[in-house]
């Protein structure tokens, strides 16, 4: 099975050389560990080897995410970014330049017909959905969000693209959209001793073996790094 590396020093060694090509996968954690630096590191591998890369933004927008990721002086410009709008007339969603309106009558299906024009004429590889708990909210009950993500993943397995989704998870917490996609990365914050310390863990990877053990992981400049020999808690 063809494998895409993820751009994340030590992810890689963790997935055995990186995701299955053509899969959906979640990156998963609480507000502020990095999924949206890890997502974007992802893309920004795929610029390095020539592919092309979509970063569907329903949580930040294009202005907000580039001055978050000034820092790592990637050349995000590479990229192509995917603004979403709620259409209020047509109950609809645009993809578009301008900002977000929420609205409970928006779904799925419309957000993946428009997303279907943009991957055709983009013809991207690599695929980022930030985040996929800004679609979930549009639901009311469990049951159809989880119908509908369902659809959703299908979709994306189709779409050529291999695709990240990021969630918020808190705690202990289990997502149903861990048991849809193919797999999920998790990345965690403990306490130890009074110290806060960040770590990745891999809790599922369909079709792959993987490194069961939670490895630690910081940000640097350089974006996240993960040391796959390493572990959280050191003796
Ligand atoms: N250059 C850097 N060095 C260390 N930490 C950084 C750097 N740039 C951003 N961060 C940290 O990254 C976090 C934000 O990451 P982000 O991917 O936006 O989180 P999420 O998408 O999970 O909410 C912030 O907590 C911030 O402190
Ligand atoms: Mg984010």
């Amino acid at each position: 099975m063809e494998k895409v590396k993820t751009g994340v020093k030590g992810l890689d060694e963790m997935l055995g050389g990186g995701f299955i090509k053509n899969r959906p996968y979640l990156i998963a954690g609480g507000p502020g560990i990095g999924k949206t630096i890890l997502c974007v590191q992802f893309l920004m591998q795929g610029v390095e080897e020539g592919e092309g890369g979509l970063y569907i933004a329903l949580e930040e927008q294009t202005e907000q995410l580039k001055e978050d990721m000034r820092v790592f002086e990637w050349d995000i410009d590479k990229i192509h970014i995917v603004e979403t709008m709620q259409d209020v007339g047509s109950g609809t969603w645009t993809l578009s330049t301008s900002g977000i309106v929420s609205s409970p009558k928006f779904n799925l299906k419309n957000l993946m017909e428009s997303l279907r024009d943009t991957i055709n004429k983009h013809k991207p590889q690599r695929m980022v959905i930030d985040s996929l708990t800004s679609i979930k909210m549009l639901y009311d009950n469990k049951t159809d969000a989880r119908r509908e993500i369902l659809g959703f993943m299908n979709f994306l397995l189709a779409s050529g693209c291999t695709t990240l989704l990021t969630s918020e998870q808190l705690g202990e917490e289990i997502l149903m959209e861990e048991f849809l996609s193919s797999g999920v990365v998790r990345l965690n914050a403990i306490e130890n001793q009074g110290e806060r310390i960040t770590g990745v863990s891999i809790v599922k990877m369909r079709g792959s073996g993987f490194d069961k053990h939670m490895r630690p992981m910081k940000i640097t400049d350089d974006g996240i790094q993960i040391f796959p020999n390493e572990s959280v808690f050191s003796p």
